[in-house]
């Protein structure tokens, strides 16, 4: 979501029963993701992409949340290449080389399940592969970091800290977000930052975690049709999404593949 400085609404404390919830609609976004990764190959256009993601969820029971959302009209968010984030799905048909960030939320049983993987039409290229290996591997680490007691800083500074030890840089203007019976809700989750700053984490908070990653500069723009964000160097760029909770161990990802789909190559 959008990032606004200084975000202070207080951040929602769910119940130990709302895991279970969360746990389900988890589930079903990443059986989503796990469903759509055969049909992404050369040939396909990312509107067929959408078609399928929105048949498949209404026939189990649940509704993508981005139907309608803020006037967005599609199931999903196909963004291709160097588009950041919120890429609109339509004509544009994959080629060989394509990589391609699907982005899913369902609303099962009032919870929401927000999660995005990248995938390859074909066979990409080997500065592609690394972006798209340290964008996933930055989000883990920032998942590792979430525990009682620690802060939305060290989450922040565990993702910033491995993108740039590769030279890539962090997207500032889009973060993660609180989410449950909410699609975005607070707090708002930095995707940079410093250890021992911001909100201190409790048991039963649940957010996404979900960092843009480029493999030029940080900077990007918004295209005429007000959601698809692209890089202004035109770079490459990467994302994955986990939603989690967080428990008094560490933390539950809910949106973990049932199948070890983590990231490409998928094959
Ligand atoms: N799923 C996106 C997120 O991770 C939000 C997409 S909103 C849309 O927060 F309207 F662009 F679809
Ligand atoms: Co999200
Ligand atoms: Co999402």
């Amino acid at each position: 979501m959008e990032q606004s400085p200084g975000d202070s609404r207080r951040i929602p404390i769910h119940r130990p029963e709302d895991f279970l919830g969360m746990h389900r609609a988890g589930r079903l976004a990443a059986e989503c993701l796990d469903m759509i990764g055969p049909h992404v190959r050369p040939g396909i256009t990312t509107g067929e992409i959408d078609r399928i993601i929105h048949d498949w969820t209404m026939a189990r029971g649940a509704t993508p949340a981005t139907l309608g959302y803020r006037g967005y009209t599609k199931s999903s968010c196909t963004s291709i290449n160097h588009v950041v984030c919120h890429g609109i799905p339509g004509e544009r048909a994959l080629i060989d080389g394509d990589i391609i960030n699907i982005d899913v939320t369902v609303i099962l049983d009032g919870w929401h399940g927000d999660t995005s993987r990248m995938y390859v039409a074909g066979q990409a290229n080997t500065k592609a592969r690394l972006l798209m290996d340290v964008t996933y591997e930055s989000m883990m680490r920032g998942i590792a970091a979430v525990r009682p007691g620690a802060t939305l800083g060290d989450i922040g500074h565990a993702i910033q800290t491995h993108v740039e030890k590769h030279r890539f840089s962090v997207v500032r203007d889009f973060c993660g977000h609180g989410i449950g019976r909410t699609f975005h809700a607070p707090p708002n989750v930095l995707h940079f930052g410093k250890p021992g700053e911001g909100p201190v984490l409790k048991p039963g908070m649940f957010f996404t975690i979900e960092p843009m990653v480029n493999a030029g500069r940080p900077e990007v723009k918004i295209l005429d049709d007000g959601w698809t964000a692209v890089t202004r160097d035109r770079s490459l760029s990467a994302q994955f999404e986990h939603m989690l909770g967080v428990t008094e161990q560490g933390c539950e990802i809910f949106t973990l593949s049932p199948t070890g789909h983590h990231k490409p190559p998928y094959a």
